[in-house]
């Protein structure tokens, strides 16, 4: 699956390790919960009647693309090469370390590939999971605009918000634990955590997303899995299997 001979470039992926994943909020609890709350339902009615539909454009993916994005998607629904993806239900997602969030399915796999892993002296670290669109539109403009990147060059390593797998929550970033500079660089396809994954990520239903060459035209990302264990992951991810399988 991939050359062995790969360029070790260092093009460090990216994510600033502060921005990978958003801690859960903590909830306060008063007696001004109820007055608050609705205020909440009042407020946020209100700004659905006035907002809704500027709003709902700014973090959906639609043919109308992205505010900040000239470009338009394609046929297919791609934007530069990302397919589209909802972000995951709140309600089914677990927390599988200190910040970071995945769909249950996934977690639960996750969880079961590391103890295997492990039980061959493989330390998998997961790096980053679920990420919310509002998430994800910082990750890829506030990066851009620091590296000075068109929309273009950025979306070579990062999707749009509304484009990217970790929206599902059934995308992960791993890591090798014994060799932590190597973490979202293409030098992680010389470690041994990755050819554990080669050898072993399918029997836990998790396939690398953007291999070497892949026509999705986004650079090779040895580190990003997607999980493709449960009807609802196959359905969502069926759109970039069948363009995969064209090649
Ligand atoms: N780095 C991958 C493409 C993402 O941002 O989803
Ligand atoms: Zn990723």
């Amino acid at each position: 699956m991939v050359r062995a001979a790969a360029p070790r470039r260092s093009s460090r992926d990216d994510i600033p390790v502060a921005r990978r994943s958003r801690p859960p909020q903590r909830v306060r609890r008063s007696g001004s919960g109820l007055f608050l709350a609705c205020c909440f339902v009042f407020g946020g009615s209100l700004a659905a009647v006035l907002f809704g539909p500027s709003l709902v454009s700014r973090f959906t993916p639609s043919v109308s693309g992205v505010e900040g994005i000239a470009e338009r998607p394609t046929e297919d629904g791609r934007l530069l090469g990302h397919f589209p993806y909802p972000e995951a239900d709140q309600s089914a997602l677990v927390e599988i370390s200190p910040g970071l969030m995945l769909q249950v399915d996934a977690a639960e796999a996750l969880r079961s590939m590391r103890r295997a892993a492990a039980a061959d002296g493989i330390d998998l670290r997961l790096l980053s999971g679920y990420r919310s669109h509002s998430l994800q539109k910082g990750i890829f403009f506030d990066v851009k605009s620091a590296r000075n990147q068109t929309a273009s060059e950025r979306a070579k390593v990062s999707a749009p918000p509304g484009y990217s797998e970790h929206s599902t929550g059934l995308a992960v970033d791993l890591g090798d634990g014994d060799d932590p500079g190597t973490n979202l660089s293409q030098s992680f396809e010389s470690t041994p955590a990755f050819r554990w994954l080669q050898d072993h990520a399918a029997a836990y239903h998790f396939t690398l997303s953007f291999p070497i060459g892949n026509i999705q035209g986004v650079s090779y990302e040895p580190w990003h899995w997607r999980f493709e264990g449960s009807s609802d992951a196959l359905r969502l991810f069926e759109p970039a299997r069948r363009l995969a399988q064209t090649r």
